[in-house]
């Protein structure tokens, strides 16, 4: 491909792997779907809302990227193992794995109703771990792969009324350093996304807070994240096979970034 293509149509470093990206009808995993595309990816976007898939399909479809195959999307509550199972059975070989579905239920511990810190769970770690669970199967088969898991820096850090969603996000850190471990020698790799806050949905409500706002002044930058700069950590993520085969501790250590967060 000729540079002057290439700039048009982005780089095309992940041309011929197939990425499943949860939370695809989200902010984040939206904004993930378009970047991986970009450089070439096939992309399975999932989540519960139809119509949101249906528009990310079709836009992804009708964008000039240099996916070898139809991107598609399905949909899947990551709480329910069935529909896990059934997500990755269509899925295909998943080279990529970007496990961005959450949510978040913030209040004082005390006054929290156990189902909203059940659903915490069950989706951002529970749902996380089940995916990983289903798609590293595959992926230590081949020997190749890559899982890129959507923590939060609440997770490092804690948060008045976040302890819950801290703990998930926490638990995803964990988690992730130890399948990193696992499936290191069989050459599949495992990093963390741990975003400060980012312009969503999920964060629409907490943006407004004045305690938010106080926050938000102590980081370094000033400002809140965009899902465009989180994708393309994600992207690096993704890439950073190319350099890590010369850099070996990127291969067995899992990274945690942190974008524009306190310090
Ligand atoms: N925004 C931030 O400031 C920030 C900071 C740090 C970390 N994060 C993390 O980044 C990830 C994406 O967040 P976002 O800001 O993009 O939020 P968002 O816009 O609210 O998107 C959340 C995504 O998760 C999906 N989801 C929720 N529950 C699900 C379930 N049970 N099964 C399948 N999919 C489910 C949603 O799908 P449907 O809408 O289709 O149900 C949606 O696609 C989350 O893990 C979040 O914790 C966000």
């Amino acid at each position: 491909m000729q540079s002057a293509a290439l700039k048009q149509l982005g780089h095309s470093s992940l041309a011929g792997k197939t990425a499943l990206v949860t939370g695809a009808s989200g902010g984040i995993g939206r904004a993930i779907s378009f970047e991986l595309a970009r450089r070439g990816a096939r992309i399975v976007a999932t989540g519960r809302s139809r119509s949101k898939l249906h528009v990310l399909r079709e836009t992804l479809n009708g964008e000039k990227t240099l996916a070898a195959a139809e991107h598609i999307s399905i949909e899947c509550d990551v709480r329910n193992k069935d529909s896990v199972r059934d997500l990755c059975a269509q899925s295909g070989s998943v080279d990529i794995l970007v496990n961005a579905a959450g949510v978040s239920r913030d209040g004082l511990l005390v006054r929290q109703r156990m189902q909203d810190i059940e659903e915490m769970l069950e989706t951002n770690l529970l749902g996380t771990m089940s995916l990983c669970r289903v798609v590293a199967s595959g992926m230590m088969r081949r020997r190749a792969g890559v899982i890129i898991n959507v923590s939060s820096v609440v997770g490092m850090r804690g948060n008045v009324g976040q302890s819950a969603y801290a703990a998930t996000k926490a638990g995803v850190i964990g988690f992730s350093k130890a399948l990193a471990k696992e499936l290191g020698p069989r050459g599949i790799r495992c990093n963390v996304l741990a975003p400060g806050f980012i312009e969503t949905e999920l964060t629409r409500d907490i943006l407004q807070n004045p305690v938010t706002k106080a926050l938000i002044e102590g980081v370094p930058l000033g400002r809140v994240g965009s899902v465009d700069e989180v994708a393309h950590a994600a992207a690096f993520l993704a890439e950073a096979e190319y350099m890590t085969g010369q850099v070996r501790v990127y291969v067995t250590i899992v990274i945690v970034i942190v974008i524009a967060s306190h310090v």
